[in-house]
């Protein structure tokens, strides 16, 4: 298995992922069989009614799972007057109780790993490995944030002023958060944003991307069943652009934490800053072109084996993966022809084999803008490799896996959100330059670097305008806690996700001076 059977938990416990899988197959089966999903929106905890939409899988789409309510307009404002109502008791609610009902989810979502891997798999075209990394990042979150918020925002701090003032910093939810988040994890990225706003002290209003809209309902609903209070949590699922405007326009709305594309992230701060209103704090965490700074000190075999996790895992699917490997022209040859033999190796199609690496992109659309990149650099670029479809792929939305030389990463105006590998080389003398074309491109989420020289990779990272930054390993896979996850520039507005510092941004803090 290419991208590894033996993984590594947060405590860096070695974990093998087939005895691990083996007594979950069975009932992940089961709902494979013949399970269909519903979901609709959850106002108050009220299914809404709506049209509906038919619920494909991205490997097979002949293959419906599932039907979608949308929420209109006018439910949308509903959800605003809830959670308008119950912002106020659960402001004042306590904070370990406040953390508590995230904590049942946490374990409610390790009670239902096998439905939740079912929909992962046929909802969002996950491997199997990619669907136990989801929900586990979706516990790490939902423990992480309690923890986080009982230790941050449990008491208030004391500080003694100079004047023998006492002083009292304590912290409060900000009031309605909109919650707006990505495909690419539809469980890990949702409710890591959700369970923040919340154990912050704010109500939320969750929108999720129309394509994974069942994942997201499940795990509203099972949030549900911990008995939280059912308006401070509202679902709205549907077209992304109306509801987003919607709700981004509106004057009550407190903040909001957007995952998803840099236009779309772009689009929605122009919105929050038309309104005539308070100022309200925007998070936004989007795209990036992410390199990979590779010199001739490099270990060609560890550089094969962690580009190609980079690059493809997740069918290249994830904001962190990389796009562009500069690659010194000492080495290239040598590291062409193993990343063209690992290649070969690559293991495509269903999503559900625990044998596949690479499994379909979400839906057809993603398909052909990434096929018509493919066609422009089969004019434009050198082909180092592109890996064969297997036939039983005909039927979902994959793109083959594939590398290009090109000549500077100008040439890409856009981020290409698949299994599509840029390779540039570069000359021992230029390294000044490829660092700076990487921060010209003006986005700055990830950067790996390979280099055995301590000096070289420490010149990279402190010269590369970045969020997350790794040396000698692959650059995806932020672990919660561990790896606190976000860009600058283009690629977002921090602070970052899983880290120290994000509970602080869904929050008022406010300072008491007592003269006593
Ligand atoms: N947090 C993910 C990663 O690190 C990307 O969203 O890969």
């Amino acid at each position: 298995h290419l991208f590894g059977k033996q993984r590594q938990n947060s405590l860096g416990v070695a974990i093998d992922i087939e005895s691990e899988w083996q007594p979950f197959e069975q009932q992940v089966s089961q709902f494979l069989a013949n399970h269909q999903w519903q979901a609709s929106s959850l106002i108050a905890g009220q299914t809404q009614a709506g049209e509906s939409h038919l619920i494909t899988a991205p490997y097979q789409r002949d293959q419906q799972l599932g039907q979608v309510t949308w929420a209109n307009t006018e439910q949308a404002l509903e959800a605003i007057n809830q959670a308008e109502q119950a912002c106020q008791p659960w402001q004042q609610t306590p904070v370990n109780e406040r953390a508590n009902y995230l904590l049942q989810l946490a374990d409610k979502l390790e009670q239902h790993m096998p439905e939740l891997v079912a929909l992962c798999h046929r909802e969002a075209g996950k491997t199997v490995l990619d669907s136990i990394d989801e929900i586990r990042e979706a516990v790490d979150f939902l423990r992480y944030y309690p923890q986080q918020t009982i230790q941050q925002f449990g008491a208030p701090t004391e500080q003694q002023s100079f004047r023998g003032e006492a002083q009292q910093v304590s912290y409060q939810g900000r009031g309605i958060f909109v919650c707006i988040s990505p495909w690419n994890f539809p469980l890990a990225i949702f409710i890591g944003q959700v369970s923040a706003a919340l154990v912050a002290g704010n109500c939320v209003i969750a929108k999720p991307a129309e394509q994974t809209s069942l994942i997201a309902a499940r795990c509203i609903e099972l949030l549900l069943e911990t008995g939280i209070p059912n308006q401070v949590i509202q679902l709205l699922l549907g077209n992304g652009a109306l509801l987003g405007q919607t709700l981004c326009s509106d004057k009550r709305i407190a903040g909001v934490a957007f995952t998803g594309s840099t236009p779309t992230a772009q689009a929605i701060n122009k919105q929050l800053a038309k309104r005539d209103a308070q100022p309200v704090p925007f998070i936004a965490e989007t795209g990036g072109q992410n390199a990979m700074i590779v010199d001739s000190t490099a270990l060609p075999e560890q550089v094969v084996r962690d580009v190609l996790r980079s690059a493809f895992a997740s069918a290249g699917q994830r904001c962190s993966a990389l796009r562009v490997l500069y690659i010194q022209e000492d080495i290239a040859e040598r590291v062409y022809s193993l990343i063209k033999g690992a290649m070969q190796e690559l293991s495509i199609g269903n999503p559900e084999l625990l044998s596949t690496d690479v499994g379909p992109v979400i839906d057809p659309q993603a398909q052909s803008k990434l096929q018509a990149h493919i066609d422009w650099l089969q004019h434009n670029a050198e082909l180092i490799y592109q890996c064969p479809l297997p036939e039983d792929c005909a039927k979902g939305s994959f793109v083959a896996p594939c590398a290009y030389q090109i000549d500077n990463i100008a040439q890409l105006s856009q981020e290409h959100f698949g299994p599509i590998l840029h390779v540039i080389k570069y000359q021992s003398n230029q390294l000044d330059r490829v660092i700076d074309q990487i921060n010209q491109s003006g986005f700055g989420l990830t950067l790996g670097v390979h280099s055995r020289n301590e000096s070289t990779y420490r010149h990279i990272e402190q010269r590369a305008r970045v969020g997350n930054c790794y040396v000698n390993r692959d650059q995806v896979g932020a672990v919660v806690g561990v790896q606190p996850f976000g860009g600058q520039g283009l690629s977002g507005t921090g602070p970052k996700a899983g880290g120290p510092h994000y509970l602080y941004r869904f929050a008022k803090a406010k300072v008491t001076n007592i003269l006593a």
